[in-house]
């Protein structure tokens, strides 16, 4: 069984048929229905004990000029599993925050832990191999290679990963199954639908069975209903223990998270 086959469990069956062709309700570009296996991979001692993330005293200044003081001193922590939502207004510090999380940036002050690993002083080569083992990112803006197939944009995610040629294919396709794309797995995707991209950046961010996967804007280039479809998945993935943060402007999405964090003007809230 692989990682992620070990994280997700079987996708069930009415997934599986969803992942077969059939049609969707609603309009939605989203499988119609499933559920994913809710155990968690982790024991009550394993790495999942603790908060996955956790902030204590993070500030985040831009030096500018002109500065920005783009976040405030901040203590935070996210419990593992479960949909974390981030909303503000634009411009207060949401994409800032992420970048924190994804640590593809580091605070001007304090510390981030993940896993209950302190990582803002580990080297850079460090953080870039934590971040792959740990963290699966999804973007408003697809960032699909639309020539290549759907199985190759998914499949990159593994060769960045240091996965073989067998790994990355297999990885690839139970990823894509569990977004419900199998039957479009050789299609280009530049071909496909907004919300089937979205669902392509998903399966690449779930490649290598990721602790994390911060979703910012998911979906932002979205109609409500293709939207709706987005959410549902990582609802379900969230269900299966990965915690799954979203940024969003949406206050439904919002409103769905099991944690809903509120920054406004660099003002990180919890409510
Ligand atoms: N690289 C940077 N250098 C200087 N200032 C920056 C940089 N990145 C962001 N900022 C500033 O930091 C503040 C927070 O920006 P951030 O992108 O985190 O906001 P956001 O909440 O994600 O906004 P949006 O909803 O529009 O995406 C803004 O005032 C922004 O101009
Ligand atoms: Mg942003």
């Amino acid at each position: 069984m692989t990682r992620l086959e070990e994280l997700l469990g079987d996708p069930g069956p009415e997934l599986r048929v969803s992942a077969a062709g059939a049609p969707s309700s609603g309009g939605s570009d989203a499988p119609s229905s499933g559920s994913l296996d809710t155990r968690s991979s982790d024991g009550p001692d394993g790495p999942g004990a603790g908060p996955v993330l956790s902030f204590r005293g993070c500030t985040r200044t831009y030096p500018g000029p002109p500065q920005v003081r783009a976040l405030l001193p901040f203590d935070l922590d996210i419990p593992a599993g479960g949909l974390v939502t981030v909303a503000g207004p634009s411009g207060s510090g949401k994409s800032t925050w992420l970048s924190l999380a994804g640590l593809l940036d580091r605070p001007t002050s304090g510390t981030v832990a993940l896993d209950g690993q302190e990582t803002t002083t580990l080297s850079e080569i460090d953080r870039t191999d934590l971040r792959g083992r740990m963290i699966g990112f999804v973007f408003q803006a697809f960032h699909l290679m639309p020539l290549r197939t759907v199985t190759e944009n998914v499949e990159l995610a593994g060769l960045y990963q240091g996965m073989d040629r067998a790994t990355r294919r297999d990885q690839a396709a139970e990823a894509l199954a569990v977004v419900g794309l199998t039957p479009r797995a050789m299609a280009r995707a530049g071909q496909l639908s907004g919300g089937e991209q979205q669902r392509v950046a998903i399966a690449r961010g779930l490649v290598g069975a990721p602790r994390l996967l911060l979703c910012d804007e998911p979906t932002g280039n979205l109609d409500t209903a293709t939207g709706a479809g987005i959410v549902t998945i990582l609802e379900r993935l969230a269900a299966t223990g990965i915690t799954v943060v979203v940024v969003t402007h949406d206050p439904d999405l919002a409103a769905r998270g099991t944690i809903r964090v509120e920054i406004r003007d660099g003002r990180v809230h919890v409510r």
